[in-house]
């Protein structure tokens, strides 16, 4: 999993040179796809429950799962999202960004920020001694804080030599809640938030959830091993 997660991390660094006005999401696909090969690992995504692509692309109110296509083509101000798992000799890392796509709005990269930070204060919790659900509540009290939305319909995840296992792990909820948190747990965790409401469509491709109100959405994951002290980030 520390293997797959390096790579899983460089990738989703390198995009930040890749994305730009004008390519297309497809374009982010094919990078992904070529990289991952050139490390003789796979995009589990691809044939995931039926998944056509090697990587999810989501654009502005898409929130999760968006398919990379040729003719959606990127714009100055918009943001993207990119969420990746790479397998390798049957162990998974699973990580997702929000990239700004040249000049965005504040709010816009206020949204962006909020994703990230209610990751890092999820993770003050996950740690030997709290339960799953105190993650969850530093994730909610963080995004609610900033004025935005927590996507209830998607939820992190374990993860292993399967991409999604248990626990399921909400990005809301009360504190205090769901199993003790113990080293060697591998956790993939990851706020979904939105501007506005947090209820979510399913478009006719039936994949690419988008917001019901049509504002901007924003995702920030990484895969998180539990340890006897501080937290490991393996897509980081
Ligand atoms: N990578 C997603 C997650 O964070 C799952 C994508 S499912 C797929 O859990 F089928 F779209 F690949
Ligand atoms: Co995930």
């Amino acid at each position: 999993m520390r293997e797959a997660g390096k790579v899983t991390a460089y990738i989703l660094s390198e995009l930040k040179n890749v994305i730009k006005p004008g390519i297309s999401t497809l374009e982010i696909d094919r990078f992904v796809e070529k990289t991952v090969k050139a490390h003789k690992m796979i995009a589990a995504e691809k044939g995931y429950c039926g998944y056509p692509a090697n990587v999810c692309v989501s654009v502005n109110e898409e929130v999760v799962h968006g398919i990379p296509s040729k003719k959606r083509i990127l714009r100055d101000g918009d943001i993207v999202s990119v969420d990746l798992v790479v397998e390798h000799k049957g162990y998974m890392a699973d990580a997702a960004r929000t990239y700004p796509v040249g000049n965005i709005s504040d709010e816009a990269r206020r949204l962006i920020k909020t994703a990230e930070k209610a990751f890092f204060n999820g993770i003050n919790f996950a740690k030997e001694g709290y339960r799953l659900s105190d993650i969850s509540n530093a994730i909610q009290r963080t995004v609610e804080g900033e004025g935005f939305g927590v996507i209830r319909d998607f939820v992190g995840h374990g993860i292993g030599s399967e991409m999604h296992e248990e626990p399921q792990i909400p990005n809301y909820g009360k504190a205090g809640r769901g199993p003790r948190l113990q080293r060697g747990m591998t956790l993939a965790i990851e706020p979904m938030i939105t501007q506005g409401s947090y209820e979510i469509d399913v478009l006719q491709d039936d994949w690419t959830a988008v917001t019901v109100d049509g504002q901007l959405s924003a995702h920030y994951e990484n895969t998180v091993l539990i340890t006897d002290g501080e937290p490991e980030l393996l897509t980081l």
